[in-house]
């Protein structure tokens, strides 16, 4: 039996319909959170929220797009309505984009990976954390990238996007430490996921060469394997630790 670290938790997790989002997903809710997948597409969502009932969890599915502030605030107030709180936020909503130099990325492909990539998180704390003010307390645990600590190989619009998330994380963390608010960051490198393999294509048949040669661990990473780290990160086992970007990269950032 998993331990139940989150039992009667209300937990949000945003693009928890594929990827390391499903994975985290279904992580709080064995543990015994009421988790809310958000996302655009709604039969990913939809899916998740099957696997995790499969599995005796229980979860919602709310469609949201994170650029649309509206949305944003319209999926909190979803949340409230039917959930009256919400005590662990993963803002895991990510676009990729990589794969050539910074001269070669037009503005349209900026906007694109900022305005998710940044704006939306910056957008989904601005709305979750004033009901982590009303309750006095709350974890948000933010997914960047190694590419939020580190430069990354032709991958500028996303690497700029990854150290914002980084840097919020960090101001959030001090503006709302005082009221028992705690905020964190991921920052995986390269892990099995459908973004990994657009990334894949974009870079070529060099890609595999390119992820290997740079993780001392010798392999890509497993969804599993970021979710594990939110789930610490956002329990009372991390009570302490605020305002920190917790690589989970197989030793990437260590070189
Ligand atoms: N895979 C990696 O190697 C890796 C490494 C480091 C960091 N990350 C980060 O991990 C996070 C998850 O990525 P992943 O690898 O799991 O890729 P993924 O499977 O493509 O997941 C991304 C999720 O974000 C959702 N999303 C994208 N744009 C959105 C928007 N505007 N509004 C709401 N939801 C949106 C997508 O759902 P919809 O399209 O249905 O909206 C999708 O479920 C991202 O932030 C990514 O940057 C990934």
């Amino acid at each position: 039996m998993p331990d139940k670290r989150f039992e009667d938790r209300v937990v949000l997790v945003t693009g928890g319909g594929t990827g390391i989002g499903q994975s985290i997903a279904l992580a709080f809710a064995r543990e015994g959170a009421l988790v809310v997948v958000a996302g655009r597409r709604t039969q990913e969502l939809k899916q998740t929220v099957v696997l995790a009932r499969e599995e005796g969890g229980r979860a919602d599915a709310c469609t949201v797009d994170v650029t649309d502030e509206e949305q944003v605030a319209g999926l909190m107030g979803t949340i409230l309505d039917r959930y009256g709180a919400l005590h662990v936020a993963c803002n895991n909503a990510g676009v990729p984009g990589s794969g050539r130099m910074l001269h070669e990325f037009g503005a349209e492909d900026w906007r694109r990976v900022t305005d998710t990539n940044l704006q939306g998180v910056w957008l989904s704390m601005r709305h979750q954390i004033p009901v982590m003010l009303k309750q006095g307390s709350g974890a948000v645990v933010n997914v960047a990238s190694i590419a939020g600590i580190v430069g990354y190989l032709n991958a500028a619009p996303y690497t700029a996007a990854k150290h914002g998330v980084v840097g919020l994380t960090r101001t959030a963390a001090i503006d709302y430490g005082p009221a028992g608010i705690r905020v964190n960051a991921v920052c995986p490198g390269p892990v099995l996921t459908p973004m990994l393999e657009q990334a894949r294509r974009d870079r070529g048949p060099s890609a595999d060469e390119f992820y290997l040669r740079n993780i001392p661990l010798g392999r890509l990473a497993r969804p599993e394997e970021v979710a594990s780290a939110v789930l610490w990160l956002s329990s009372d086992s991390a009570s302490y630790v605020t305002g920190q970007a917790l690589a989970v990269d197989g030793g990437w950032t260590a070189q």
